[in-house]
């Protein structure tokens, strides 16, 4: 018996790093998984290894046909939705002054815009369900400030508000929707990162992307009294 047997949850930017470990812990607890990713390889292969129920969806988060698409293909064929992870992310670099409008929209569209298609495509389908949990994946960027990012900053801070006012409109539904915080984790985002970014911090180390996944299980099966909440896994660096 799982602690997610029955569920249907998809998972944005599933196919690699934070995404991917939340959609094995997902499907080990017993979850059907839709890996939604721009990298068609990857989540083909991930989801192979997963084995069935679980599969690939092609999904940009920032396009709202993408979104009804992915929707209305995961009911078909699994049901109504009941977990969403919005998790997709990308990390653009330059000061507020050197970054260039596209590289701010880029990084937005796909930050902000796309978890804001994902909670509006997904509720009806969560309402179906009965009720059921959007987790967006933030970072300690949308609690701190940091130089040189600033986009990815601000959209990570927006995250967090949408978090709230989605859970506000959505828990007279019975729909959950919370945000995760993590500090600095290996992945391929922060491949160019030295070791020593985390010298100083209180835990001196890189995040794994499993300890992610078990906060994301955690508020998905455990935490039936949480909506708006943030949850913070960071190493310590904002305490
Ligand atoms: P990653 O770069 O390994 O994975 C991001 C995934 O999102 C990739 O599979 C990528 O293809 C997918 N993606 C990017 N644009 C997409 C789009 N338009 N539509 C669908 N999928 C798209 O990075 P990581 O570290 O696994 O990041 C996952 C989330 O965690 C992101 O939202 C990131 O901002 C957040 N985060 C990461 C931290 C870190 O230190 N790695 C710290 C705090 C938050």
């Amino acid at each position: 018996m799982g602690r997610l047997d029955e569920a249907v949850a998809i998972v944005t930017g599933g196919a690699r790093g934070i995404g991917a470990a939340v959609a094995r812990l997902l499907a080990e607890e017993g979850a059907a998984v839709v890996v939604a990713d721009v990298l068609d390889a990857d989540g083909e292969k991930l989801a192979a290894e997963l084995g069935a129920p679980a599969r690939y969806a092609h999904l940009d988060v920032s396009t709202e046909d993408g979104w009804q698409a992915v929707v209305a293909r995961t009911e078909r064929e699994l049901g109504p939705v009941s977990v969403l992870v919005n998790n997709a992310g990308i990390l653009e670099f330059g000061t507020i002054e050197e970054q260039t409008l596209e590289s701010f929209r880029r990084v937005v569209d796909v930050n902000l815009q796309g978890a804001w298609l994902g909670i509006r495509t997904t509720a009806p389908s969560l309402r179906r369900r009965g009720g059921g949990v959007i987790v967006n994946i933030s970072s300690i960027a949308g609690i701190t400030g940091y130089v040189g990012i600033g986009s990815y900053v601000a959209s990570k801070w927006a995250l967090r508000g949408l978090t709230k006012a989605a859970a506000l409109e959505l828990a007279p539904d019975g729909i959950r929707v919370c945000s995760v915080h993590p500090g600095a984790v290996r992945t391929a985002m922060t491949a160019g990162f030295d070791d020593s970014f985390t010298d100083g911090q209180p835990l001196p180390r890189f995040g794994e992307p499993e300890e992610v996944a078990r906060m994301v299980a955690f508020i998905a099966a455990e935490a039936t009294f949480s909506t708006g909440s943030e949850f913070v896994l960071d190493g310590g660096v904002t305490a």
